[in-house]
């Protein structure tokens, strides 16, 4: 027999990339079924879920310290209901595993990035567990379920889940590639994500068709290598992801697309031209580069040079002139030297970014750039950042500044903090902050721009 409560309440705490906000959403539609319904008070929730990163700093140690906090949530409630269940998901999961739970034995649940279509069976045995529990006698120390589910299944997670219901906003994400097989030698996607896996066409054509009937206009499409994509069709064909742009441009209600991220070696002539001949494919194009030295983009296994990354933003120039670039950027890998810093000061004067993301190397366990024995000093590594930003930043300034004047057509996302505001999103990617009603949310419109910063 199943009992299950009528209506339960799951929180998610999302950590890091668009593709774990995407793997939230996900989860929580997988367990509606199961009557949780998402609350945004963690301390009325049944169901505490961490959807976690790994990708920077010390990811694993807070979550052990946001774990320390949920303790106290454990406890049966006054109404004589049960704690919360808590439950580990994401990359630290993936990378932990059985870990988590011998340090903090409260958690009920770990299971990682390509296992949550398997959540309703995990949560349905943990919730029988407890039933059966409930009725065993007190002194009986039963001891308590933990599962821990970190496989990387041969059955497919996109085959298995229960399609999507809600789109927050008339801009969703859609992950169309996960995984990455580069294995960039300071990074613990390739671990943790696993091997590069598209998705076919036909479903991402039935998913973004969903969204749009819920009223989406824009989609991101997500993947670590999403340039990378390479789906296969009804006919046994396989698409690159510059005709899956086309495809899916063609869906009517559909007026924007944009994909993130991008590695530098999966360029291909579809995408090159989707960006010429594509008007609703935004003209922001994200192509981390890390370095702009060749000696260290060799160490960092990144497979490109500077020119070739340099040869690659001066094609997508010609396609589109008005392309914005943006970038991510890391400062003090192992070996990095003055002359090697001042190559990557120089690149990012030669390209000029609209938006860049930067950070501190940081030591991954497990990766081979661990191993490198000249790793640079925290305190190089932190002037160097601050310089690269200075650099950065202003590039940022200089970009808006030149959008002021012109007519943009920005897709209103949101009301702002401010009676009367909107927020929304420029083609380039810029939040552009307006007065106007609240009715215009969820529309396009023409913006002049007056002011940048
Ligand atoms: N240290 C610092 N930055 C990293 N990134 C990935 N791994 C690390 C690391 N170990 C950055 C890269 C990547 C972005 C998502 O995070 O710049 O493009
Ligand atoms: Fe990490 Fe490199 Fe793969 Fe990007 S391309 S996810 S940085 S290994």
């Amino acid at each position: 027999m199943q009992v299950f409560p009528v209506s339960k309440k799951l929180f998610i705490k999302t950590y890091g990339c668009q593709m774990n906000v995407y793997d939230t959403q996900r989860m929580s539609d997988t367990l509606k079924p199961l009557g949780y319904e998402t609350t945004a008070d963690q301390d009325e929730a049944d169901l505490i879920i961490l959807n976690t990163c790994h990708i920077r700093e010390k990811a694993a140690e807070k979550v052990y310290s946001e774990l320390g906090r949920l303790k106290a949530l454990k406890a049966p409630r006054e109404d004589g209901s049960p704690g919360a269940m808590i439950g580990v998901a994401g990359c630290v999961a993936q990378a932990e595993g059985e870990e988590i739970i011998k340090r903090q034995p409260m958690v009920d649940l770990v299971f990682g990035p390509q296992t949550y279509h398997r959540l309703p069976e995990l949560i349905r045995e943990l919730e029988q567990d407890r039933l059966a529990k409930e009725g065993a006698p007190k002194n009986k120390k039963a001891k308590k379920l933990r599962l821990v589910d970190t496989d990387f299944p041969v059955e497919q997670k996109f085959d298995e889940l229960v399609p999507e219901t809600h789109p927050e906003g008339p801009a969703a994400f859609l992950t169309v590639q996960e995984g990455c097989d580069k294995f960039c030698s300071f990074c613990v996607v390739p671990y943790t994500r696993g091997a590069e896996f598209s998705r076919p066409v036909g479903q991402l054509i039935d998913e973004a068709k969903r969204l749009i009937d819920k009223g989406v206009c824009e989609i991101t499409l997500l993947g670590q290598n999403v340039n990378a994509y390479r789906g296969e069709t009804a006919f046994g064909k396989t698409m690159g992801l510059g005709e899956l742009i086309n495809e899916m441009a063609d869906l009517p209600g559909l007026e924007r697309l944009r994909f993130t991220t991008s590695h530098p070696n999966d360029m291909t002539d579809d995408l090159y031209e989707a960006f010429r001949d594509q008007p609703k494919l935004m003209p922001y194009f994200h192509l981390p580069v890390q370095s702009g030295s060749d000696k260290i983009l060799a160490a960092m296994n990144r497979k490109h040079t500077r020119q070739s990354y340099l040869e690659i933003i001066h094609r997508l120039r010609e396609m589109r002139p008005d392309l914005a670039i943006s970038g991510d950027f890391i400062v003090g890998f192992p070996g990095e030297t003055d002359q090697d810093f001042a190559d990557t000061l120089n690149i990012v004067t030669q390209v000029s970014y609209a938006a860049a993301y930067s950070f501190k190397y940081s030591p991954r366990p497990g990766t081979p750039a661990v191993n490198i024995d000249d790793q640079v000093p925290e305190d190089v590594k932190s002037t160097r950042l601050a310089m690269l930003q200075e650099l950065l930043n202003a590039q940022q300034e200089a970009f808006n500044a030149s959008t002021v004047g012109r007519r943009m057509s920005v897709l209103m996302e949101r009301q702002g903090r401010k009676e009367g505001q909107l927020v929304g999103r420029s083609p380039y990617m810029q939040s552009v902050h307006v007065e106007g009603p609240a009715r215009l949310v969820g529309q396009i419109v023409d913006i002049d721009v007056t002011e940048g910063k």
